[in-house]
């Protein structure tokens, strides 16, 4: 908090509005309207585009100048040096972990990968080709009917135990919703992996074979969990806030945040990354749909360019830039048709007037795609993984937002329909 104030004078009314002007750690003053709705009137920002709902000090992005924090620390720093388990660490706490905390959390973690037998029948009422997204929200929904044990959201152990079950587990319903849609047995979790080598063992493990992870390819799936770990405010985060605010149990408040990182404009990028690159299908029709994007009439989007907080470059993508030239060469797929279109595209729009102007750089979920198509993820299943990963910085803001005095999310509308009228007759 600071001295400073704003003034909000408005017609017609005699009084001017003396209103608290908020001071963070970083980012811009926030204007405290909260007394406006006990003078008759309300603040209006569709979208969201430039309300704070609420207070947190995990993450800090700065959009104009392409910054992510994560308890201070850069997102570039993370991943060179750092591991997810870590960062999962540093978004629940606040604070790195040092050696020991380390080897302690590693080790709670490990001892909570499996999910309870009974979950697995659970899998069985989907049809096969039922999108993983769909399944993957129901199974983390259902959690709640299975660990009843840490379901008072008032108790802060409770809390850390919830949180532990699904940073633990959310890899192993991951692969088994991947699993059952090819028909698969379901592999159980391996204690002598890492994070990011048993989330591939998962995958791609099966009884008859011994799996041995590809170390380059656990380190890009790694740094694909860190770059996708938090991101503040986005509408899955705050989708998982306001489903918190009202009570409800934490797995189903995370199962709210996978149904709305679904959609394209959000997690889905990835997918439809992919979808849209095969749409393109060779690289002679690339200017067909830039021209696409470009036209105002066409709904059509290049996905995977453009973010509603950069408007300067995404710091994750070019992380994940370097991880997606490291796996194509570990794999011998640089001339790959479909990723030679990626790069084509992304030359071109990097070069466009229209892009350059609006500054549509390539985003995280640009790259990503294209090194989950290479280590041979199905693209259907690239959402999943993002939810995967971001489900720490889900039950950390879940956390958070508990941790502290709260109340039920309400937003208000400017209502535009019929005034008040008498039933007809
Ligand atoms: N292709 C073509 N034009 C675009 C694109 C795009 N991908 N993104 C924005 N524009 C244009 C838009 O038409 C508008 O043009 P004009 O000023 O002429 O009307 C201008 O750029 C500003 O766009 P906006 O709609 O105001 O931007 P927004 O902040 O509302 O939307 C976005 C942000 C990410 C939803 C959007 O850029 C988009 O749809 N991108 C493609 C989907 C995508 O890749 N999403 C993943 C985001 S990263 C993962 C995550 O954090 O969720």
């Amino acid at each position: 908090m600071t001295d400073k104030k704003a003034y909000l004078k408005v017609d017609g009314l005699e009084e001017t509005f003396e209103l608290p002007v908020l001071h963070g750690t970083e980012g811009p003053d926030v204007v405290d309207v909260r007394a406006l709705t006990s003078k008759g009137l309300f603040t209006y920002d569709p979208g969201f585009v430039s309300t704070a709902a609420c207070d947190s000090g995990i993450t800090f992005i700065d959009g104009g100048k392409g910054i992510l924090l994560h308890g201070g620390y850069p997102i570039e720093q993370l991943a060179e040096k750092s591991d997810y388990m870590e960062v999962c660490y540093l978004l629940l706490n606040g604070e790195l972990p040092n050696a020991e905390q380390k080897a302690k959390f590693v080790s709670t973690i490990k001892n909570h990968t499996m999910v309870h037998e009974q979950l697995s029948h659970f899998f069985n009422g989907f049809r096969r080709d039922g999108h993983p997204m769909a399944i993957m929200c129901g199974v983390v929904g259902a959690l709640s009917a299975f660990y009843h044990d840490s379901l008072d959201i008032n108790d802060a152990h409770h809390r850390e135990v919830c949180a532990f079950r699904l940073i633990a587990k959310i890899p192993t319903i991951a692969a088994m919703c991947y699993k059952y849609s090819i028909g698969m047995p379901f592999m159980y979790p391996r204690n002598d992996l890492n994070y990011a080598e048993n989330f591939l063992y998962m995958m791609f493990g099966n009884p008859c074979e011994e799996y041995v992870p590809n170390p380059v390819l656990a380190k890009a799936m790694d740094k694909i969990f860190i770059l996708h770990a938090d991101h503040e405010q986005n509408a899955s985060t705050s989708t998982v806030r306001l489903a918190g605010s009202s009570g409800a149990n934490p797995f189903a408040c995370i199962a709210s945040g996978i149904a709305a990182l679904w959609g394209p404009a959000h997690g889905g990028a990835n997918e439809a990354v992919l979808t849209m690159l095969e749409e393109i299908g060779d690289a002679e029709n690339i200017p067909e749909f830039i021209a696409k994007a470009k036209d105002p009439n066409d709904p059509f989007r290049l996905m995977g360019f453009g973010h509603r907080v950069y408007r300067n470059f995404d710091p994750r993508a070019k992380v994940m830039k370097v991880s997606c030239d490291e796996v194509l060469k570990e794999l011998g797929l640089e001339n790959d048709p479909l990723l030679k279109i990626a790069k084509e595209l992304e030359r071109i729009a990097l070069e466009d007037e229209y892009f350059v102007e609006r500054k549509l750089y390539p985003n995280v979920d640009f790259y990503s795609g294209i090194i989950l198509k290479a280590i041979g993820i199905p693209t259907n299943m690239f959402t999943v993984i993002f939810a995967l990963s971001r489900t720490i910085g889900w039950i950390s803001h879940w956390n958070e937002f508990h941790s502290s005095p709260n109340r039920i999310g309400r937003p208000r509308q400017l209502y535009t329909g019929p005034a008040k009228r008498d039933y007809p007759g």
